[in-house]
């Protein structure tokens, strides 16, 4: 769906941001700005600030920013469509009708597929409460101990034994054609009449993150095989992209999310108050998986199951979590299988106690790995030290993986040096060549940017940048003389550059209309929401243009010094730019 950038910059301008967030968080004015306590992370001070003038929210606790919009999309769980319609009711707005990218035919069929998914997620969970239901009840209740409650939240139901009662229900109360149930999947056809997927099994229903269900789990009552029935990839429903639980567990409030294995899992720790547990659906964890929990958490701590097949799915899934930037841990169950039996043995407050005491993932990994080991024949040390060197690799930023190597020779007894040149030699033959894909761990995530992109700065420039953003946002007529020295390409990185354009090139920059360009991700969304909110150290003009002048130098100068150092810079280049640097003293902005 899009909508046009005029409505878009209507429906924002007729929602100020301090009387939207003022809904939700109690806010106080100080200075220009406003504070609150931020309502995206657990805190006793106020860190979270709402600047008026820009239209835009900043958390310094919790770095979350944006606009009045992405305000909506982050505290709702909304998509920008739905937040855009919030906003637009709360103004009075009426939307026009987006332009849809989706064929009507598909999106019909589509619609249609969701109606019989939620039709069927209602009769299997009335059926509970039949003569027929009652040993799915008695299942989920007796042996699984669930509550009443529990069942309600969760959706759970039961697929008749005896009859076709769902095709009957669906086909004769509902009204949806034969053709219709047969594309659901969850009826077949065949000479002998319509066959129900789902036959004498508690149901869980699948939701996705507006709760809508999208697909089945269904499990036997008791031995049997096979234990679980999903139901299969359709137009709904992709399972690499669902994670069980994530609909609920996205409102919990927790700093982390617990990532487990099963249904039954996820459910227990609901039920025991982790409302914050989700779980892949019995699939290989992907990175789409790993990108989803990135957008609700920084840190996920994995609670799999304790077997020989939960330990490998841990390990696989280190890299790909690592990749897309989460914080990992381990939570150790000691002898319990899973979460589910941690939880009906030991109750909710050991389990806490696990909670707190999650040890580093990786870490844990090579201890792990250690026991696979027999230590006591010398080649196979040798092996060992090889391999915790390649797994090493995972880390590509040189001082993080250097912190490891240092962490894992101390915890696991190797000699620092060794393990420290065994890794950067891994490190070197993984680059340029084509990687042996490992059986445990995929390759490497790619970095984010190409070197090309991302200049290196120092913090010291990088700041620098941050300042100048700031102030040419805050105080357009400091704009020209900064213009004088630099160009917007003159910035570190891709987002800094586009922020420099738009401001040196517009002369109507509006930030909280900046923060909804299409070409921003989520992460260098917030990056800019931190930057507009700034931390304005001066209102002395006097000061003002010191500070800028002192950072325009500071970033020339870290230009001129990367110029400097390059191995293949001509003489006459490298002349002019020392030139240049020794000029640094003379630049001055004034008013
Ligand atoms: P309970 O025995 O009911 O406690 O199951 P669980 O939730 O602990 O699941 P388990 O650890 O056995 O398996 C984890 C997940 O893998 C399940 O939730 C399912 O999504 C999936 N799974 C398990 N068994 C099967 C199966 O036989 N077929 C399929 N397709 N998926 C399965
Ligand atoms: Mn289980």
């Amino acid at each position: 769906m899009r909508y046009d950038e005029s409505i878009i910059e209507q429906v924002r301008e007729a929602n100020d941001i301090v009387s939207v967030v003022g809904q939700y968080v109690k806010l106080e004015k100080k200075g220009a700005n406003y504070f609150g306590l931020c309502p995206f992370h657990n805190e006793k001070t106020g860190s979270f600030s709402v600047n008026p003038k820009l239209q835009i929210y900043y958390c310094f606790g919790c770095n979350k920013g944006g606009n009045v919009i992405s305000f909506i999309m982050e505290y709702e769980n909304a998509s920008f469509p739905e937040a855009l319609k919030i906003l637009a009711d709360r103004a009075h707005i009426s939307l026009p009708a987006a332009d849809t990218y989706e064929d009507p035919a598909e999106k019909k069929k589509r619609e249609r597929m969701l109606a019989i998914y939620k039709d069927a997620a209602y009769f299997y969970h009335d059926s509970l409460y039949t003569p027929d239901g009652s040993q799915g009840l008695k299942y989920l209740m007796e042996k699984r101990r669930l509550s009443k409650a529990t069942i309600t939240h969760f959706g759970l139901g039961y697929s008749g034994k005896f009859s076709d009662g769902i095709y009957q229900y669906l086909k004769h109360a509902k009204g949806y054609s034969d053709n219709d149930l047969k594309e659901s999947g969850l009826i077949s056809f065949s000479e002998k009449g319509p066959k129900c997927m789902f036959w004498n099994r508690v149901m869980f229903p699948i939701m996705d993150l507006n709760n809508r269900v999208i697909g089945f789990g269904g499990r036997v009552m008791g031995d049997g095989e096979p234990k679980y029935l999903n139901s299969h990839e359709s137009l709904i429903f992709n399972k690499s992209n669902v994670l069980y639980g994530l609909n609920f567990a996205k409102k919990s409030r927790e700093k982390f999310l617990l990532l487990c294995e099963g249904y039954m899992d996820v459910i227990s720790l609901h039920q025991a108050g982790f409302t914050n547990a989700v779980a892949s659906l019995g699939t290989a964890f992907t990175d789409s998986h790993a990108r989803l929990l990135k957008r609700y958490t920084d840190t996920v701590i994995l609670t799999q199951d304790s077997d020989a097949a939960g330990v490998r799915a841990r390990m696989r899934s280190f890299p790909i979590l690592h990749g897309a930037g989460l914080k990992v841990k381990v939570l150790d169950m000691g002898p319990y299988k899973d979460p589910d039996e941690f939880i009906k043995a030991n109750g909710p407050d050991a389990y806490r106690e696990c909670i707190d005491k999650a040890r580093n993932a990786f870490l844990y990994n090579m201890d792990m790995l250690k026991q696979e080991y027999d230590l006591t024949d010398p080649a196979k040390v040798t092996d060992l030290y090889r391999r915790i060197a390649r797994e090493l690799t995972v880390f590509t930023d040189k001082i993080e993986r250097d912190n490891y190597v240092k962490a894992v020779s101390r915890e696991q007894n190797i000699d620092y040096d060794s393990l420290h040149e065994l890794t950067e030699r891994e490190i070197l033959n993984s680059q340029g060549m084509s990687r042996t894909v490992m059986p445990m761990q995929p390759a490497a995530p790619a970095p984010k940017e190409s070197e090309s992109e991302r200049r290196k700065t120092s913090g010291r420039a990088g700041r620098s940048e941050d300042i100048l953003l700031y102030w040419m946002s805050e105080r357009k007529e400091v704009i020209p003389g900064i213009c004088a020295y630099l160009k917007p390409e003159d910035f570190s990185t891709p987002l800094k550059r586009k922020i420099a354009q738009q401001l040196m090139t517009s002369s109507d920059f509006c930030a909280a209309a900046f923060l909804d360009r299409e070409d921003l991700n989520e992460e260098e969304q917030s990056e800019a929401g931190r930057i507009f909110a700034g931390t304005p150290v001066t209102t002395d003009d006097d000061d003002l243009y010191k500070i800028l002048t002192e950072a325009v130098r500071n970033i020339l100068k870290e230009i001129y010094d990367g110029i400097l150092h390059e191995r293949n810079v001509s003489a006459e280049k490298f002349q002019e730019t020392l030139l240049k640097k020794s000029g640094l003293q003379n630049i001055r902005i004034t008013q």
